[in-house]
């Protein structure tokens, strides 16, 4: 293939931008022409494409966000959206497209492969909820952006001997909260993959002021069916100090990727573009011991990964409380 297009789509995550600046170098140094197609599916429908040079992405391997923008476009899914992308496409004359983005991306390119499209995928998402992989670009500095908050967070509850409670995005996948709070050493922890109770989270805490904490911390993640508001008047009532809940939110989508995220960017885009200049496609890319990989579209839907109940024993042994 000589001409192929990127889009970003979903939610953005850090990394994606090394992704691009990746692939579009990549395909500079190949004679390959690369499109950047913006706002997503959205953008496609819309037929807003440009041609990227490699002076369109210099030095945006530092930034979160997305250059060429994200979306997530209700029209795609309807008939005449996803025909009229599909009529761009060929209008454009592009070969093959490299689609970065989550599970609803995911799906949109195996609309796009099942009628007949050049597809690969790429997993961009802070959620890590593409369980075929066991990273997606952006998680790691989603966990440390988390972890920076926290700990900034946490001086201050010290000072004041105040106990805090952190709700943590993902989705309904637990891994934002469970790095997060191994990495703080979190007294309690709210995932909606593990059954906990609101008691159990106060009864955890207590352990801890035994043990001599003065000022704890619990993380939950956004998919928890408990309430970050209840659990912090559990604690306030039952303990007599005075307790403050927050969510992380935004913040842990935006600021700089970490190296681990511009690394993984930096060869899924390589490795793309490689594969489509081989005309080899319809494929996700994947990381698994450190290797990537690359594994058919179609079949990485279903695939299923156990919660890391291990992760969360470390953290249980740390204060002393029985393995679950
Ligand atoms: O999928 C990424 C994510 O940040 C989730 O963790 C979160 O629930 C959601 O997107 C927020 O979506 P939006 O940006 O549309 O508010």
């Amino acid at each position: 293939m000589k001409r192929i297009a990127v889009l970003c789509s979903g939610g953005d995550s850090q990394g994606m931008n090394a992704c691009i600046k990746a692939i579009v170098d990549t395909c500079a140094s190949n004679n390959v022409t690369v499109l950047g197609i913006n706002r997503g599916y959205q953008g496609l429908i819309e037929n807003d494409v440009r041609v990227l040079s490699k002076l369109d992405v210099a030095n945006i391997e530092t930034i979160g966000g997305a250059v060429i923008k994200t979306s997530r476009s209700e029209e795609f899914m309807t008939e005449k959206g996803f025909r009229k992308a599909i009529e761009n496409l060929k209008m454009n004359d592009i070969e093959g497209l490299v689609v970065i983005g989550g599970n609803g991306s995911f799906r949109g390119c195996r609309d796009l492969v099942n009628a007949g499209v050049n597809v690969i995928g790429i997993p961009g998402t802070i959620d890590n909820d593409l369980f075929y992989t066991e990273r997606s670009l952006g998680f790691d500095t989603a966990v440390h952006q988390c972890v920076k908050m926290i700990t900034a967070v946490k001086q201050t509850m010290f000072a004041n001997n105040r106990a805090s409670v952190y709700k943590c995005m993902g989705r309904k996948c637990g891994d934002i909260a469970l790095h997060t709070a191994v990495s703080v050493e979190a007294d309690s922890f709210a995932v909606s993959e593990i059954e906990y109770s609101i008691d159990q989270i106060v009864s955890d805490v207590k352990n801890s002021i035994a043990h001599g904490e003065t000022a704890p911390v619990v993380v939950m993640s956004e998919g928890s069916p408990l309430d970050m508001d209840e659990i912090v008047r559990a604690i306030e009532t039952q303990t007599g100090l005075v307790t403050r809940g927050m969510e992380i939110g935004y913040i842990q989508r935006g600021g700089e990727p970490t190296y681990y995220d511009r690394m993984l960017g930096v060869r899924w885009g390589v490795l793309a573009v490689q594969l489509l200049m081989q005309d080899m496609t319809n494929l996700a890319l994947g990381v698994k011991n450190d290797k990537i990989f690359s594994t058919p579209l179609i079949e990485v839907e279903n695939v299923l990964q156990e919660f890391r109940v291990d992760m969360v024993n470390d953290l249980r042994t740390l204060h002393a409380l029985p393995k679950i």
